[in-house]
């Protein structure tokens, strides 16, 4: 069997060994958006893992876009030069083509949470350092968080500036791919969704107005970059509640990001209001991702749910997506990528340094694997 999963991508400008990507996940371990050894660490593992790519945590460009105390930033040069001290370590030992990328964010009404092992409530308490937040409009996220402010038309205009400053910012810091976060309910997604923005000013109200902000965004973006760093979203599907968004909206978002010079969308889902979630099983985002692939024509990736190497391989073979991104799996196995290769009879051998565990070479590989 040839694998499909490890076969090259090309995503803008940039080619990934193959289609395996780490999804971006919030380490809340920044100290004033700074990245730290933590994040050393953590993407030094990730480098090896034998993913094409992964894609760092949320982060916020500016400081009341963080989603916690903790999240990573880039609106400072001290931001700007810890994330570059990172991104050179990270790369340092990497197996060969690995490429790194990061998610630039604002969390809008969902920002200043507190980490989610202080979680005893919804919301961080002025003492422990809270701030104000800022939304399309001032409906909060449920019930149990303070009311966000609603942006001035100013305030937007500076939302847009502080995403191409940190673009800029993420390219010096010799990152290959910046990513919007434009799904799970924060800002970009939160003006596109019509649960959260009740405006009828110019960036609210249609469906073209409720749009302009994200795409004003995505100019921005790439109006800052040089073209040699791949650009993408990670968008939304549905939003698993009444009134939302569906599928067709992601599609039009999709195509006009596309239009934008935008490489390629990451199809999520969910999160723009509190609960709701119907259960979701194995590959959950996979069929609505194909059908905006389809429709849309861009290089699209799709995550939730996906941990399987067999089941990866099928998504990936089967041509409804150009690319799995997996979360949880490399948080639980940070050496899916080649276990999934012996799986799949793929050639990804460990990093030399590791090979004496290569399966055939190390009688108990598959015993330790399957921790007998
Ligand atoms: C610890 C953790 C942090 C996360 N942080 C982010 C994030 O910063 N940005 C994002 O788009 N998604 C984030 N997610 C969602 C994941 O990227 C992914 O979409 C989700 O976990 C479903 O994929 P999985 O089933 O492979 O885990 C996070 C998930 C986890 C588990």
């Amino acid at each position: 069997m040839t694998s499909k999963l490890f076969t090259p991508l090309q995503i803008g400008p940039i080619e990934v060994p193959n289609r395996i990507a780490i999804s971006p996940m919030c380490m809340y371990s920044a100290d004033d958006g700074s990245a730290t050894d933590f994040h050393i660490q953590h993407l030094c593992r990730f480098g090896m893992s034998g993913a094409g790519l992964a894609v760092m945590e949320a982060t916020g460009v500016d400081q009341t876009g963080r989603i916690s105390p903790g999240c990573l930033g880039l609106y400072s040069d001290d931001n700007e030069k810890a994330l570059t001290r990172v991104v050179a370590s990270a790369k340092k030992y990497n197996m060969p083509g690995f490429k790194l990328g990061i998610q630039i964010s604002h969390a809008g009404r969902k920002a200043s949470t507190p980490y989610p092992w202080d979680r005893a409530g919804a919301a961080l308490t002025p003492e422990n350092g809270a701030w104000q937040t800022f939304a399309p409009s001032a409906i909060p996220f449920g019930n149990d968080v303070p009311a966000p402010k609603e942006l001035t038309d100013a305030e937007i205009r500076g939302i847009i500036a502080a995403f191409a400053e940190s673009a800029k910012r993420a390219v010096r810091a010799g990152l290959d791919l910046i990513e919007l976060h434009a799904a799970h309910g924060y800002l970009i997604h939160q003006f596109q969704s019509p649960l959260s923005n009740t405006r009828n000013d110019e960036w609210g109200g249609s469906a073209d107005k409720r749009l302009r902000f994200p795409l004003a965004v995505a100019q921005a973006v790439r109006a800052a970059t040089s073209g040699t760093v791949a650009l993408g979203a990670r968008i939304n599907s549905t939003d698993f509640a009444e009134g939302g968004l569906g599928v067709e909206d992601c599609v039009r978002f999709a195509s006009e990001l596309k239009a934008c010079g935008f490489d390629y969308v990451c199809v999520s889902s969910g999160n723009i209001v509190p609960g709701g979630r119907p259960a979701l099983g194995p590959g959950f985002n996979v069929e609505r991702a194909a059908h905006v692939k389809k429709e849309a024509g861009i290089v699209t990736r799709t995550v939730g749910y996906i941990a399987g190497p067999k089941h990866a391989e099928e998504i990936i073979a089967s041509g409804a997506v150009d690319q799995v991104a997996l979360a949880r799996a490399f948080l639980d196995d940070s050496n899916w990528g080649w276990h999934a290769a012996e799986v799949l009879g793929a050639n990804v051998p460990p990093p030399p340094q590791y090979q004496r565990i290569k399966a055939g070479a190390w009688p108990a590989a598959k015993e330790s694997r399957a921790m007998a």
